[in-house]
């Protein structure tokens, strides 16, 4: 079965009790059983992490290369500024792997911090503004890719 890692940056462990006005009110826990249900609906292998830490997350980039996992990935506030990050997906995409950048929020419509993407240009695509959705559109968009390249 096709895997893909659904990986999550920092502070997004603490969804449902950070900024629910931004991010929602539902939690981590329940973002963990969507993106595995999901997966299952559209026959992937869905695996969530969340770390808030930057070497960790780099640490799972290379395993989805040395696997041949997909990578949903939430970098979160290493969107703006981790090179480290930005490379390490670089890697995911160039190995000819799919790296599906996605955010809850819509970070052009944010502070101006947030508009930059270190990421963006190493993704495979980036699907921002639509909460707990923007996942479900990654893991369909990544469906159709897989199919449609097979
Ligand atoms: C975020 C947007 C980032 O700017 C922010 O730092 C986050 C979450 C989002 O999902 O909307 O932590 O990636």
């Amino acid at each position: 079965m096709t895997r893909v890692l659904i990986l999550n940056g920092p502070n997004l462990g603490r969804l449902g009790v950070r900024e629910p006005e931004v991010y929602g009110s539902a939690s981590y826990t329940d973002l963990v059983a969507a993106g595995e249900r999901w997966g299952a609906e559209l026959g992937l292998e869905v695996q969530v992490r969340q770390t808030d830490d930057e070497a960790e997350i780099v640490g799972w980039l290379h395993g989805a290369v040395d696997d041949g996992a997909h990578v949903v990935l939430n970098p979160a506030a290493f969107t703006h500024y981790s090179y480290a990050l930005r490379d390490a997906a670089a890697q995911v995409t160039t190995a000819g792997l799919l790296l599906l950048e996605v955010h809850l929020s819509n970070p052009a419509a944010r502070e101006e911090f947030r508009h930059h993407s270190v990421v963006g240009a190493v993704a495979t695509g980036t699907i921002a503004g639509f909460g707990f959705d923007s996942y479900r559109l990654a893991l369909s968009a990544l469906a159709v890719r897989l199919v449609q390249s097979a």
